[in-house]
Order: structure tokens, then sequence, then C-alpha cells
């Protein structure tokens, strides 16, 4: 099962994790037919945007959920992304974690082309989901990242019906300076529930940061949900506004933003 990829400016970077069709459970009626499978190794390929053949490097299982963004580096390659522990099970309990089932973190894979080697190092181990970076930069490097606190995760990967329940999400927005090693949280009311946060630019901006981070967040007292807007710069500080949107969003969707041009 690949759910992501990455691209840097010479690769597209794919995933060949150990999640793979089970055709038994298809057969079945499972609404969720995919099992961690032992026998599969967990691998990342660098296939050249130029062209040619892709490179495979092998890597300790884990199961790899959304990527933040990719860059080249001299020689290597670098990838920002949220992964689950290992076993991951997509149709059962979720993983065995640190936190318990269902969790994900922020992770760094430097993939040293040159030594074929792979080092994995966790940036934060909070559980978090839906990195999202500047789309500007995409495949090229970046400093800052949004990602929203996550509760049990794995929930909305039991979901078939698109709607995961809120209990899968949490009330926070975390933004992360990855230069400086620095995250700041901007914390929601109690029982909100925070989707992924899509950074929008400032016109004419200047700095990375220079923009804003919006997100559907449920409000359970209106029974629906409000998008809130963030002043990237300013991100533990009160919104720059919350729209109440008439109806719910169902959380867990990716999205981005277009400008009224
Ligand atoms: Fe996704």
């Amino acid at each position: 099962m690949m759910h992501d990829f990455a691209l840097t400016e010479k690769y597209v970077v794919i995933f060949d994790l150990p999640i793979t069709f089970d055709p038994a459970g298809a057969e079945r009626g499972d609404p969720v037919p995919y099992v961690w499978n032992e026998k599969h190794a967990t691998r990342v390929g660098l296939l050249p945007r130029a062209g040619g053949e892709v490179r495979w490097f092998e890597v300790d299982p884990v199961f790899y959920s959304h990527t933040l963004n990719a860059y080249d580096e001299g020689s290597s390659v670098v990838v920002d992304m949220t992964t689950y522990p290992a076993p991951f099970y997509v149709a059962g309990r979720g993983c065995d974690g640190p936190y318990g089932a269902g969790t994900a973190s922020l992770e760094r894979w430097t993939i040293d082309v040159a030594h074929g080697r792979v080092r994995t190092r966790t940036l934060d181990d909070r559980p978090q989901e839906f990195p999202r970076v500047h789309e500007a930069l995409v495949s090229r490097r970046h400093r800052y990242a949004y990602t929203a606190a996550a509760a049990d995760m794995t929930l909305a990967y039991l979901t078939t019906d698109g709607n995961p329940p809120d209990r899968a999400f949490a009330n926070a927005l975390i933004k992360h300076d990855l230069l400086r090693g620095t995250t700041q949280v901007h914390r929601l009311p109690r029982d909100a529930a925070a989707g992924e946060a899509v950074f929008v630019p400032s016109e004419g901006a200047r700095a990375e940061d220079d923009g804003y981070a919006i997100a559907y967040v449920h409000n359970p007292d209106r029974g629906a949900a409000d998008l809130v807007i963030l002043a990237a710069q300013d991100f533990t500080g009160e919104p720059v506004a919350r729209v109440h949107l008439p109806g719910r969003v169902p959380l867990g969707f990716h999205g981005s933003w277009i400008p009224d041009a």
C-alpha cells in the first residue's frame, strides 16, 4: 500500500512498505483488505526524474504515512515525513508504538546515495500527523513545518466512509522550526479536533513563515467546523480569524489553498 510519495529536484521518492493486499480478506469482505506482511521488506526507492532505473534502499520496517517534503543535499536525499512504528495494522489495532496504538511521529530520513545507506532520525516524537510545508518549497530545502497533533490516529485508517471520528484527532496545531529544532504549539478549545493545516503565504512574503496556517477545526459546541486562521509568525497568539462554517467538514482530508486570482 503506497499512500504518499515525495519529490526532490532530482528524484521521485517512493516507498515500498510491508503492508500488502490481502486477497483472502477482500474475498471475506474486509473493509480494508491490507495486512502487515512480515515477509515484505521495507524499502525506499529513488526514481530519477530525468529517467532511468529506480535505486532501492532497505530500511527498518515502518509504516510511512505522509510526506512533509524532500530535497537533495549533495549526494544525499533528505525526506521528512510522519511514520508509525512497526508493525502497523491498517485494519486492526494500529501499531505498538511508545504512546499506544495508532500514533505517528515526525521523522527525517537521509538517504546517502553514494554509500547506499539510510539514516533515520526522529524530529519530534509527540503524536502528530498531516505534515505540511510552504508549497513553493516542495522538492527544495525547507525550514518550517506545520502538523496537527494527533490522538488515536489509527481510527482514521479504519474509516471506510471518509469520516474519521473526532477522537482520532487532538486539539492542537504544531509549528516546527527545523533549523533551530524548536516547536510552537497552538492550543485549541478542549474538545476541538484539528485537521491538516495548510500554509498560505502572505502576498509579497519574503520570509518562509510569512503567511497563515489554516485548518478545519471541529467545534463540538456548534456541531460544525470552524476554519481557523493562524498568523504563522504569531503561531501561539489568538487566531486571526475563526470562520464559522455552516456544517461539519469531515476530518482527515487533505486540502490545498487556491488563491482567488
Ligand atoms: Fe493521506
